[in-house]
Parts: structure tokens; C-alpha cells; sequence
């Protein structure tokens, strides 16, 4: 897709962080943009953002907001935007995501619920309910399109991994890399495509993700406090703008590239993934291979941005105090 003017956007998690920077980049690049996000003040906010930084008019920029998750609620605004935009999107972007952290051993099915719920489950969604729209309205035959179509997945650098800390997170983002390489497939011949951004860390909200757990998820079994997430915060302030990453994943999408990693230079690309496949292709080897490689290489030093918590804030990434059968050393102490 290379021309967007004009066209309809659909972004969700359009309020906050990666999403309202990708909002903020196609607007100004002559979308009609939908922000689609669960925190209502936050969507009142972002359309205010978005016509300054975009110089569009308040009435190309439309908020919805509801809960993602909501297969009926989705329905109910796909058709809001072809009431108010006149068809359904030509890029959908599906950015909407929560995270915590916590040993995978203290994980509960709250825990899996909800995150991969929002991070899996809303983007089978929004496909299910507009690829056969946008179909109908712009695909064509033979790999062109009647008019340029695409969708996109921000998904993670933890789609390529496993992590003990945050394993529903990159379970659900594994999940997702791979839905977008099927989509792509399946959409050529119609002209349309698939692009999974994979970003490694943003400046944005998602530290917070755990103040706006729905109540049917409370019972989670990591320990999470103000501290927890005032920590989690400051490393994410340390990530990409979200206007840098959506400038990226704009060039990605004008190039046609099935996966877009959050680096400009793209020398950095071939190094980035041969890391992920290595990591991979240990897996095939036995376990006393695997302790021979660990040995050969210096101890692993988390870095302090990670280790350190700022003043105020607390070490996230633990387990829950009274989960007795969980190693102390994953628990807070005292
Ligand atoms: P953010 O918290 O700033 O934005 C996420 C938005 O999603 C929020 O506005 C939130 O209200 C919305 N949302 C959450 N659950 C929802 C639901 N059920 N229905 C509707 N809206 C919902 O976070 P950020 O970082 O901008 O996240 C965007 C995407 O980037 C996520 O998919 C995240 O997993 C991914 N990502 C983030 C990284 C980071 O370091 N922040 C790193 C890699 C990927």
C-alpha cells in the first residue's frame, strides 16, 4: 500500500502510545483515522493531538470507544465507520495490547485471559469482522487490488522468544506474528497485505496496563504494585517515540515488508533476527550442548535499567507473596 490519501484508517489502542502515534502519522499523511480504544478520556484526548499534529479536521478523526475483546461491540463500530466514513477501513491496524509481568509458574487463567485476550483474541477479531469487508469493497483479482488495502499487527520482539517473565505476553505475540504471515498469504491475490511490527520498547503507557485490568481479571498471580509499575514506567521511557515507530511501519507498509522491526537503519534488521533464529536453534540441541554453549559465553547481566528500580518504585516481574510453592528468589522480599 503507497497511497493513502484520502483513505480510511481503523487503529486500535488509538489513545495512548503506539497507536496514537501511528494515528498521528497516517492522519497527517491524509487519512480518515478511527481510534478505537477503552479508555474514553484518553480517546478525547488523542483527537485533540492528533488534528494538531496531523493539521487535519476534527471530523476525519473519529473515537470509538469499547472494549476490544467484545466480538458484538467490534461489529457494532465496524458498522459505525461505514455509516460515518462511507466503507470499511483500507488499513487496519491492530495495536491495542496489555502486559504484566510475573513468573510463568505464577501465572493464573486470569492472567492468561486477559492479556492474551487483548493481545491475540481482539486481533482475530478486527480480521474476522473486517477482512471480508474490506474484501468486498477494495480486493480484486490476480494480486491488484480496486484499491490498495492492508492490515497490520503491532505485535512484539517477544513473538520471536519465549520468557519465563512474561509468558502469556509472548505467547499471544508469537501468536499474532504468525496469524499476519497467514493473512498476507491469504490476501495477495486479492492485492492486499500483512505487516507484523515488532517493536522492542516504546515510550508510552503500558507499564500502567494493570490500573485498567477489567475487575473479571483481578485474581492474578504476580505481585504488582504503584512501585511495580512506577519501575516498569521508566524503562518504557527509555523506548522508541511513537512517532518514530510509525514512521517506520509506514515505510514498511509502502515496501510491502511482511515483518517491520523498530530500527531505521536497516543493517541493524539480518543481526536482530539471526539472534532470534540462534536462540531457536538451540532448542533442537540436548541439554548438556546447551549448558557447554552457557558456559562458553560471559554470565548474562540484566541490565540496570531493568535490575534497579527508580526512587518510589519496586522490582516488578515477581510472583505473588503467598504462591508458597514458588522459589523464594521470585518473590519480593519482606
Ligand atoms: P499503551 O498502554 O500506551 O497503549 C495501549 C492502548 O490499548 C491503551 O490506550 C489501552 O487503553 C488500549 N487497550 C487495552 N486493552 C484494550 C481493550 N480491551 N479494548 C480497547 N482498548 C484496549 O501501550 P503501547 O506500548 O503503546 O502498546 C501498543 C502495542 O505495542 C501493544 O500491542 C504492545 O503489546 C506493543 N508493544 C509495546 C512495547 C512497549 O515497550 N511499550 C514493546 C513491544 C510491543
Amino acid at each position: 500500500m503507497k497511497d493513502f490519501k484520502g483513505k480510511i484508517a481503523f487503529i486500535t489502542g488509538g489513545g495512548s502510545g503506539a497507536g496514537l502515534g501511528q494515528a498521528k502519522v497516517f492522519a497527517k499523511a491524509g487519512m480518515k483515522v478511527v481510534i478505537a480504544d477503552v479508555r474514553r478520556d484518553a480517546l478525547h484526548k488523542a483527537v485533540g493531538e492528533i488534528v494538531d499534529y496531523a493539521g487535519c479536521k476534527v471530523t476525519d478523526v473519529l473515537p470509538l470507544c469499547f472494549d476490544l475483546t467484545d466480538r458484538a461491540a467490534y461489529t457494532e463500530a465496524a458498522d459505525t465507520v461505514e455509516k460515518i466514513f462511507g466503507g470499511p477501513p483500507h488499513l487496519l491496524i491492530q495495536t491495542a495490547g496489555v502486559n504484566s509481568f510475573g513468573p510463568a509458574e505464577a501465572s493464573t487463567f486470569d492472567d492468561f485471559d486477559w492479556i492474551v485476550g487483548v493481545c491475540f483474541n481482539h486481533v482475530v477479531n478486527g480480521l474476522v469482522i473486517f477482512v471480508p469487508r474490506m474484501i468486498k469493497a477494495y480486493g480484486g483479482r490476480d494480486g491488484v487490488p480496486k484499491e490498495e488495502f492492508h492490515v497490520v499487527t503491532t505485535s512484539s520482539m517477544g513473538g520471536f522468544n519465549g520468557m519465563a517473565m512474561t509468558t502469556p505476553y509472548c505467547a499471544a505475540k508469537a501468536a499474532a506474528n504468525n496469524l499476519m504471515y497467514s493473512y498476507d498469504e491469504a490476501l495477495r491475490p486479492y492485492g492486499g497485505g500483512a505487516t507484523v511490527l515488532c517493536p522492542e520498547n516504546i515510550n508510552s503507557n503500558i507499564g500502567n496496563a494493570e490500573k485498567f485490568r477489567p475487575a473479571e481479571y483481578h485474581n492474578t498471580g504476580y505481585y504488582v504494585t504503584e512501585g511495580t509499575m512506577k519501575h516498569l514506567m521508566n524503562v518504557h521511557a527509555h523506548g522508541i517515540d511513537p512517532i518514530e515507530l510509525a514512521l517506520i511501519l509506514k515505510e514498511g507498509i509502502e515496501s510491502g515488508r511482511i515483518i517491520v522491526l523498530p530500527y531505521a537503519d536497516r543493517s541493524t534488521w539480518a543481526g536482530v533476527l539471526k539472534a532470534q533464529h540462534e536462540r531457536i536453534e538451540q532448542y533442537l540441541l540436548t541439554a548438556e550442548e546447551r549448558d557447554e554453549i552457557a558456559r562458553s559465553l560471559p554470565p548474562f547481566e540484566i541490565p540496570d535499567l531493568i535490575a534497579i528500580p527508580p526512587e518510589g518504585g519496586e522490582r516488578f516481574g515477581m510472583a505473588r507473596k503467598d504462591l508458597d510453592y514458588v522459589l523464594p528468589e521470585r518473590k519480593p522480599q519482606g
